[in-house]
């Protein structure tokens, strides 16, 4: 296994400090602190790092968006909201090593001069977030957070932010609303985070996998990143593979390593020897792929060109028991619920979809049902402000395109 974010899986109480410093923890911000700021900023820029939070965004050119005065505030956010079902790669390393994460804002918000930081994790990882504050207070009295770190003149205190269990509170400016207080909705961008984020200031937020990239980086270089993966998507990722195979669980490989290998290899195959019917690669927001279709490397640019999206790295498996309406009728639930109702595209349009699932799994649907739940798909999509809206028509369109004889035979059941 080629790993980068999980090399110290294995030792006992890596979330304390003294384990984690004992093992060569906080070397790469003890570097960063020794360079100028700027000169950090270009190393990441120069591994390539792409977010792993959805969009695969380069972080050293959303650095970049930032505006040039460097005296007026900025802040870092840590998006550890982690609400998209088939998601759950960042809780393994926020419980298991939470100073990485730390090492990791710290460093990255002394390359971009922000002084503060949150942590926004959402309500259910309750656990987690006590982590979390322990091992901020560790590294407060250690001096690697907090004033003066480790004696350079740096500041950086980090907040934990619990939000209430939300999948929106995930998107970036509705993330930002509920730090401010206010409803989770997303705001109309432009303006973007970085010149009007966190109560209007420049803000960059970056997903918990992206920040535990930064101190390997620091550390090893940006040829050692790049030596990771394929030109465009270079490192590692964690894939989290789960639903029906022998071995669900959190597993780090390279950018790019084949979706094949990862279920058939590494997940130890389809659970009780069945078929495979169907893979969302990239958590529930990621159009379906067929069985046939899963020859794909796992990487940003190769899934757009299958038809899907990268997203998280959130893999789900589904064998040949499953029905895909009855995956379609979950998915559009989820998507119903968790709309936060300020665009009537995506308020109204995903409550259809559902009516016309739902009629449809209950064995009550009309000739017509099919193309209503296309026609919607093709209505919301592109016309949201934010991805909740496209995600949801892009995911359920493709079950129905890619399995419409399932649909069609719902109605056959009823209609002799
Ligand atoms: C509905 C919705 C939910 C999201 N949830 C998350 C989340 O839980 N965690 C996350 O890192 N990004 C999430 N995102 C993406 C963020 O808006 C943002 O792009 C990301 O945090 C940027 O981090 P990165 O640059 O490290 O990828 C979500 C986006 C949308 C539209
Ligand atoms: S797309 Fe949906 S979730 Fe996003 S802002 Fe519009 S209504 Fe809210």
């Amino acid at each position: 296994m080629d790993n980068i974010l999980l090399a110290k899986t294995g030792i006992v109480d890596l979330h304390s400090i003294k384990k984690y410093t004992a093992h060569g923890g906080y070397g790469a911000l003890k570097k960063a602190l020794s360079m100028p700021p700027e000169n950090v900023a270009s190393i990441v820029t120069e591994s390539g790092l792409r977010g792993r939070g959805g969009a695969g965004f380069p972080a050293g050119m959303k650095w970049k968006f930032l505006p040039a005065d460097r005296t007026k505030i900025r802040h870092l956010i840590c998006n550890a909201d982690e609400g998209e079902p088939g998601t759950f790669k960042d809780r393994q390393i926020m419980e298991f090593d939470p100073h990485l994460l730390i090492e990791g804002m710290t460093i990255a918000a002394y390359a971009i001069g922000a002084l503060h930081g949150f942590i926004y994790i959402r309500g259910e990882y309750d656990w987690i977030a006590k982590v979390l504050v322990r091992a901020i207070k560790e590294a407060e009295d250690n001096g690697y957070s907090g004033t003066n770190i480790l004696g350079s003149g740096f500041q950086f205190c980090i907040d934990v932010f619990r939000g209430a269990g939300s999948y929106i509170c995930g998107e970036e400016t509705s993330l930002m609303e509920s730090i401010e207080g206010k409803a989770g909705r997303p705001r109309l961008k432009p303006p973007f985070p970085a010149t009007a984020g966190l109560y209007c200031e420049p803000t960059v937020i970056h997903n918990v996998s992206t920040l535990a990239f930064i101190p390997f980086i620091i550390e090893n270089g940006p040829d050692a990143f790049r030596a990771f993966g394929k030109p465009r998507s270079y490192g590692t990722n964690l894939f989290g593979i789960c639903g029906h195979v022998n071995k669900p669980g959190i597993y780090e490989y390279p950018l790019g390593t084949q979706l094949r290998k990862l279920i058939y290899e590494v997940a130890g195959g389809v659970r009780d020897g069945k078929r495979l019917k169907a893979v969302i690669p990239g958590g529930l927001s990621a159009p379906i792929l067929r069985a046939d279709e899963i020859d794909v490397d796992m990487d940003f640019e190769s899934l757009v060109s299958a038809g899907s999206i990268f997203g998280t790295g959130g893999i789900i498996v589904l064998d040949e028991d499953v029905s895909i309406p009855f995956v379609a009728q979950k998915t559009a639930k989820f998507y119903a619920h968790e709309s936060c109702g300020q665009c009537t595209p995506c308020r109204e349009g995903t409550n259809m979809i559902k009516f016309f699932i739902d009629r449809l799994v209950a064995g009550k649907g009309t000739s017509t049902d099919i193309d209503q739940i296309l026609r919607l798909c093709r209505y919301i999509k592109g016309s949201t402000i934010c991805a909740l809206g496209d995600a949801a028509a892009m995911s359920l369109e493709t079950m129905v395109k890619k399995f419409r004889g399932e649909f069609e035979a719902l109605l056959k059941k009823e209609q002799p």
